[in-house]
């Protein structure tokens, strides 16, 4: 399979309810739906000595994509008979066509689809010809679907561009090469659709041509080949069509059977991220993955990154035999001459031609979550075969996907693409998107829900991992915490605003210190005094608030002191955070359970009242979420009990831990 972004992978297509299902082009209507991956594995493997041309193809509703694919699959005799008598009698039902086969019910596989007249979600759909074998992206065009659009030009080779020659470029032709270029597609066709209805002319042919080179250009877009078309009528679809003599290039079909799409990914030297280490008894240790780059024979020097630990390899074993070469795409099992430490995610590299490591880098973001990109919430990355701990720092500027213009952002929206800067909690072996997609493409996943919101492009590291050291430190942090008789604790006091979480530490902190203990409080309100003080109450600034104090809890907790934490901290990805910098056992969360309503009453800083006139915007609890905790060490019902009672509850745990 073509490298790609993964996203496929990734329950992707589950989350947003997808129906990227490939078997959907092959079953019949009511029978049961095969296993796509089957499908899939049935298909390639019938076709396994041509090669496959993956294309994704691009244009609005009316632009007539659905019909231009409706018909390569029909005219390929790709499709099954009775998939056939179905079309020919929705035709019928439908009528779009007055009669006649409309192949674009061939694509609008779902009924909601055909009812709105448009194509949501991605489609894969598969034909051969003698040349070659076919995937095909059938992406919806309107912005809202910029995500899916992105999820098939990952994997894809080609983009064929529709344009509606009555209608010319129109602003989606330019979002949707933008997206393609983004995603590392290459090549594009320029389809001029509807020619029959200006007459096969050759200059509006002409006119439509240069502007688009012109896009093609600034968009950084290699190769353009543009071919007058009438999908409906068939010109220059399979065959050249004899009503545009003036065109003396090749139809679609000849174009998609021959275009040269190779990378030159050789150049890079060989790759391979490892997806699973095969270690069927004491005598075998096989690494197994599919190659990302360049080849490979027994003998070759290698580096496993990021360890930098070197070895020959010795045999390239597959399921039929051992191999004198392995090149991109093959997935092979390696043995190595020396028992090296390497597991899943890690990276074989040609020793004399590593891949680079690093764990900051600037990267393009296409965010794809119902819920908002912000800085400093750590997401997983996934990038090859690894996953990792990451946060985006900075978001250097969004770009408009209609018009690339740079614009200013503090987060991002779904569909919205970013210039960021990401850092990863450990470096990884990457190369940029550009030289290779398999390990310069990442996506990112929600911690909490598993499902896949963003995907990304590596443009370059911005530092070579290991420059900055750990400074070792003679005195350590038990060392500082003996002498002060204690076991540093982090109290992290959560809870709406005026839910007494002060009160309450206040009073913890009160009877630690008499007790002789070494404490500190930190409290929302006095940093944001000072430390904070650049920081207000959107989202983003909440979690860079929350990243900001946590750091500094594990500083004083390095100290040996018991630190008590009392921030609104709404959101559970960043108590998460904060509890993920401590060792199990040192961070206790207390969760102040005050209703809103109560808070509210008691109002002790008037702040509801503003925030209920209007006045504060963003207040939690108002018009600002408050995640509730879901397994806090303790919750404190300030209700049912008084705050000194609360207090001394909170005192109790810590003696019994
Ligand atoms: S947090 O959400 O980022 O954790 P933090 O605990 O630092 O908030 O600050 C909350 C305090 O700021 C509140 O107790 C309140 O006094 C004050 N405040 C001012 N504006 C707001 C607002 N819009 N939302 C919540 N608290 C606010």
């Amino acid at each position: 399979m073509k490298p790609g972004l993964g996203i496929r992978d990734s329950g992707l297509a589950k989350a947003q309810g997808a129906s990227e299902d490939p078997a959907s082009a092959l079953a019949s209507p009511g029978s049961p739906v095969p296993d796509p991956e089957a499908v899939v594995a049935a298909y390639l493997h019938k076709h396994e000595t041509k090669g496959l041309l993956r294309f994704i193809t691009c244009g609005s509703v009316d632009d007539g994509k659905s019909t231009l694919i409706g018909r390569l699959l029909y005219e390929s005799r790709a499709l099954f008979d009775d998939q056939l008598a179905a079309l020919e009698s929705d035709s019928r039902r439908h009528g779009t066509q007055g009669g006649n086969i409309d192949y674009a019910l061939l694509l609008d596989g779902l009924s909601a689809e055909r009812e709105q007249g448009i194509t949501i979600d991605v489609a894969y759909r598969f034909f051969s010809t003698d040349k070659r074998k076919f995937i095909v992206a059938d992406c919806p065009g309107h912005e809202q679907y910029t995500r899916n659009m992105a999820t098939g030009a990952s994997t894809a080779d080609v983009a064929v561009v529709l344009v509606d020659a009555r209608k010319g470029l129109l602003p989606q032709t330019r979002r949707h090469s933008y997206i393609a270029s983004l995603l590392g597609i290459r090549h594009v066709l320029l389809a001029v659709n509807k020619m029959d209805l200006v007459d096969y002319d050759r200059t509006v042919f002409d006119t439509i041509e240069a502007s688009y080179r012109e896009l093609a250009a600034q968009l950084g877009i290699e190769r353009v080949h543009a071919a007058p078309l009438s999908a409906l009528q068939g010109d220059n679809l399979l065959s050249r069509s004899e009503r545009t003599p003036w065109y003396g290039g090749p139809s679609v079909l000849e174009y998609l059977e021959t275009v040269d799409v190779s990378r030159g990914q050789g150049d890079i030297g060989f790759r391979m991220p490892v997806q699973w280490v095969n270690r069927p008894n004491q005598d075998f240790r096989g690494l197994a993955g599919t190659v990302a780059s360049g080849e490979v024979r027994p003998g070759d020097e290698i580096v496993a990154l990021p360890s930098g630990r070197r070895s020959h390899v010795a045999r390239i074993v597959t399921a039929d035999a051992d191999l004198e070469v392995a090149r991109e795409g093959q997935a092979i099992t390696l043995t190595l001459r020396d028992e090296l430490d390497i597991s899943r995610g890690d990276v074989i590299a040609e020793a004399r031609r590593p891949a680079q490591v690093s764990d900051q880098f600037a990267a393009h973001v296409l965010w794809m979550g119902e819920q908002p990109l912000l800085p400093g919430r750590p997401y997983w990355l996934k990038i090859g075969t690894r996953t990792v701990s990451a946060s985006i720092t900075e978001i250097k500027h969004k770009t408009d996907v209609n018009t690339q213009e740079p614009l200013a952002a503090k987060h991002l929206e779904l569909n919205e693409v970013g210039y960021c800067n990401l850092y990863l909690d450990q470096p990884v072996a990457f190369e940029a998107y550009a030289d290779n997609r398999t390990l310069g493409g990442f996506i990112l996943i929600d911690r909490q829900t598993n499902a896949t919101v963003a995907a990304g492009t590596l443009q370059f590291a911005l530092r070579r991992a290991g420059n900055i050291h750990w400074q070792h430190l003679d005195v350590d942090k038990a060392a500082r915490a003996r002498i002060k008789g204690q076991q540093p604790r982090v109290l992290w006091f959560t809870g709406l605003s005026g839910s007494g979480k002060s009160t309450i530490a206040n009073l913890v902190d009160k009877r630690l210190h008499a007790m002789g203990y070494h404490t500190f409080i930190l409290d929302g309100d006095n940093v944001r005094h000072g430390l904070n003080k650049d920081l207000g109450f959107t989202d983003e600034d909440r979690v860079e608030n929350i990243r900001r104090v946590a750091e500094v809890a594990r500083l004083m907790s390095d100290a040996g002191l018991i630190v008590l934490v009392s921030f609104i901290s709404p959101f559970r990805a960043e108590r998460r955070m904060a509890r993920e910098l401590f060792a199990p056992g040192e961070f206790v969360e207390v969760y102040i359970d005050t209703p809103l309503a109560v808070a509210e009453k008691r109002d002790v800083k008037g702040l509801y009242a503003k925030a209920r006139a209007g006045q504060l915007r963003n207040f939690t609890g108002i018009d600002s979420p408050y995640e509730v905790p879901e397994a806090a060490e303790l919750q404190l019902d300030t209700v049912a009990d008084s705050a000194d009672r609360l207090a001394q509850q909170v005192i109790d745990f810590l003696i019994d831990r």
